[in-house]
This record gives C-alpha cells, sequence and structure tokens, in this order.
C-alpha cells in the first residue's frame, strides 16, 4: 500500500477520535439525521472543499460538485441533489460556487479536445457565446477568464431558478433562496456576486412558470 493509502485510512481514525473525545454521542447523534440550512453546487477541483471554506461540520451542508459547477437541467444526478434538497431537507439556502483558475472553464475559452469532457464543457461554451462580446473586449486574457468564471456562476444560479423544482418551490410559500459566489484559490477568500433569486419574479418572464 503507498504511504498516502496508508495515511488516509489513520487520519481516518485520528479523527473519529478527535471527535469523541470532544462529544461522545457525535456520530450517534449525525446518525440519527440530518437537517442542512445549505445546498452547496460548487467544482470538483480539489482545492475547493465546500466544508473547509464556509467552517462548516457534518450535517450543515448537502453537497453536489461537478466540472465548473454546472447546473445542467438535463442533468439527472443534479435534479435528483435539488430536489432532495429542496423537497425533502428543506435548504434554505443554495449557494453556486466557482472559483478563479477553474480548469473547465479555461478549457472552454480554447479548442483543444480533452476527449469526453469536451461534451460537458459544451454547456461552458454556450455560456461564452451569450456572453461573447462582453468577454472579447476584455484584452488580458487573464481578466477574460476571471470574468468568464464570474458570469458563468451567474448564468448557473439564474439556471438554477429556472428549474420547476425551485419554481414550485417557491410558489409554495417556501422561504428558498440562491446565491452565487466565486472562490479565490490563491486568498482563500468568497466573493458572494450578489445574484440573488427568491422567487421566479427575478427571472426573465419567458422562464416564469405558470405552477
Ligand atoms: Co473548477
Amino acid at each position: 500500500m503507498s504511504d498516502f493509502y496508508k495515511k488516509i485510512i489513520d487520519n481516518n481514525k485520528k479523527w473519529v477520535e478527535s471527535k469523541l473525545a470532544i462529544d461522545k454521542n457525535y456520530f450517534k447523534d449525525l446518525s440519527e439525521g440530518q437537517s442542512p440550512p445549505l445546498l452547496w453546487i460548487g467544482c470538483s477541483d480539489s482545492r475547493v472543499p465546500a466544508n473547509e471554506i464556509t467552517g462548516t461540520q457534518s450535517g450543515e451542508v448537502f453537497v453536489h460538485r461537478n466540472i465548473a459547477n454546472m447546473v445542467i437541467h438535463s442533468d439527472m444526478n443534479m435534479l435528483s441533489v435539488l430536489d432532495y434538497a429542496v423537497n425533502v431537507l428543506k435548504v434554505k439556502h443554495i449557494i453556486v460556487c466557482g472559483h478563479y483558475g477553474c480548469g473547465g472553464i479555461k478549457a472552454a475559452m480554447n479548442n483543444n479536445s480533452f476527449g469526453i469532457i469536451d461534451n460537458w464543457i459544451r454547456h461552458i461554451k454556450d455560456v461564452y457565446r451569450l456572453h461573447k462580446f462582453e468577454l472579447n473586449v476584455i484584452e488580458d486574457e487573464n481578466e477574460r477568464f476571471n470574468k468568464f468564471v464570474e458570469l458563468n456562476v451567474k448564468e448557473q444560479v439564474s439556471d438554477l431558478a429556472k428549474t420547476s423544482i425551485v419554481q414550485v418551490a417557491w410558489r409554495n410559500g417556501q422561504d428558498l433562496t440562491l446565491h452565487g459566489w466565486v472562490y479565490g484559490l490563491n486568498s482563500g477568500y468568497v466573493t458572494d456576486l450578489d445574484v440573488n433569486y427568491s422567487c421566479n419574479k427575478d427571472l426573465s418572464d419567458v422562464y416564469q412558470l405558470n405552477i
């Protein structure tokens, strides 16, 4: 076994002991159920761990992660997580968290092919096309990259608001707010992009469902 592999098993034992030292019922209590107030939709990138960034504990954040924190409305995985979070767990907040330096976003800005993932990246290219005039005038490539990361988060928050799951919850009077964040890999800080949706009137006309 590799040293890393042995280390993570050992780390687990130490972690259990440290939790039990503070509260001997820690795992017993957690095993009885969860009612997290937050659903986190983030990037799969290993440097963007939802709980660590937000200083939250087990039981506080329901998590969905994929490449470039996308909300694709035909993605059964995302829809299932969203449905469970909204309708069963009754989360009060959903945060879409992107991050500067995102490899998925970078890939969508150029013409390189990476195999099957190209088909996932295409969704991000659609976001570029939607904002190409705003993006193409930015000459500095890094600045354009950062802007694209932010625009993609805003787009994903709006795509979340367009889902029937979220709109039905609002119609039922559920307290649910959507937010968009960007995480700085080199600072550790998140920036709240101030794209908050809490009713379907925040959406463009054509997306407002009469439900
Ligand atoms: Co990423």
